[in-house]
Parts: structure tokens; C-alpha cells; sequence
């Protein structure tokens, strides 16, 4: 592992997490039109193995969304930065998603995707920092909770590195707010 940083959630423990997730999802899914959309970037290594983990037919979809910068708390202005490359009405749409933090991100996208007319809207995220909340978010599947640090690795990124690290870590010390 690097200098300066420690690791929280091993890479075992993710791919077990994923594999229950992907197994209930399986179950809640089946007979249903899954649409799986990711948001961009910090989703992708988690859509990559729980899509793997889910035995039915589905469609995954992408969006862009930026709000941080290259800071660690969130601007609070959040964009769309590429949409769907497909509508998603008439289809039961699971947002898979990183982490939920302040939730600010995960409402707009919530209140912006139900406009779209899917039949079901739900939320899959691996991570959540229930301590930071600043709107309530409905998260119907949750990988783990995490306290209120600010994390790096399997797809989540500092100042856009760490992302391809195999395990959850923080970086030691901190980065500055
Ligand atoms: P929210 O709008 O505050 O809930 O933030 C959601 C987005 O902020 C996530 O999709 C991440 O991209 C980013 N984010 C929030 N907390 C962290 C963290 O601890 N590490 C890396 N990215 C984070």
C-alpha cells in the first residue's frame, strides 16, 4: 500500500458486499425491465463487478455529474455533464452510485430521472456517510456506511487519482477541506 494512506474496506470484503447486493437485486429484479444507470465517474468499478453479480437481463446506462471540483466538500451546484444515451421511461431504473454524502447529488438526479417517466426509480450506492446528510435520500441498496472521512479507491478519486485502487482507504493526513 502507498505512503500516506490506510486502508478501511478491504478488497475482499467489497467483492463479498457486491456479490449480496448483485444476488438481491437478482431477486427483487426478476421478471422486471433493469435499467442500471451510473453516475460518472467513482461508479464505475462498482457497476462493473455488481452488473457481473446480477443474473437477469438488463441495460446500463451512464451520467455525468459534477459538483466537487477538485475539493473534498461539495459545491453544491451540481451538473449534468453528459446525460442518458437512452430514454428511460417504462423502465425500472436502479441509479448505482459511489457514495452518498451530503445526498444533495443524489436528489437532484432523483427529482431530474423521475421527470423522465421510469416505471420504478431506486438507489443502489456502495458507500454512505449518513453523518453528512444534509437532504434525506431514499438508498434502497447500501454496499456500507462509512464515518465522516473523506474516502479514496475503487473508483472514487481524490483531485482525480487513487481511483484504480482495489480497496476503500483514506489518505493520512487528511486532505485539507
Ligand atoms: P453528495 O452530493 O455530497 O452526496 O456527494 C456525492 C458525490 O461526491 C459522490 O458521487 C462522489 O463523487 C463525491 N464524494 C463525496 N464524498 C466523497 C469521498 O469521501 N471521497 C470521494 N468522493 C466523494
Amino acid at each position: 500500500m502507498d505512503e500516506g494512506m490506510r486502508q478501511i474496506i478491504g478488497k475482499e470484503q467489497i467483492a463479498a458486499r457486491v456479490r449480496e447486493l448483485g444476488a438481491q437485486i437478482t431477486r427483487d429484479y426478476a421478471g422486471r425491465n433493469l435499467n442500471l444507470v451510473a453516475v460518472l465517474k467513482g461508479s464505475f468499478l462498482f457497476l462493473a463487478d455488481l452488473c457481473r453479480e446480477i443474473q437477469l437481463p438488463l441495460t446500463v446506462d451512464f451520467l455525468g455529474i459534477s459538483s466537487y471540483g477538485d475539493r473534498t466538500t461539495t459545491s453544491g451546484v451540481i451538473r449534468i455533464t453528459s446525460d442518458l444515451t437512452q430514454p428511460c421511461n417504462g423502465k425500472d431504473v436502479l441509479v448505482v452510485e459511489d457514495i452518498v454524502d451530503t445526498g444533495l447529488t443524489m436528489r437532484y438526479l432523483l427529482d431530474n430521472l423521475a421527470t423522465r417517466k421510469p416505471a420504478s426509480l431506486k438507489v443502489c450506492t456502495l458507500l454512505h456517510k449518513p453523518s453528512r446528510a444534509r437532504v434525506k435520500t431514499p438508498i434502497d441498496y447500501l454496499g456500507f456506511t462509512v464515518p465522516d472521512v473523506f474516502v479514496i479507491g475503487y473508483g472514487l478519486d481524490y483531485q482525480g487519482r487513487y481511483r484504480n485502487l482495489p480497496f476503500i482507504g483514506v489518505l493520512d493526513p487528511p486532505p485539507a477541506p
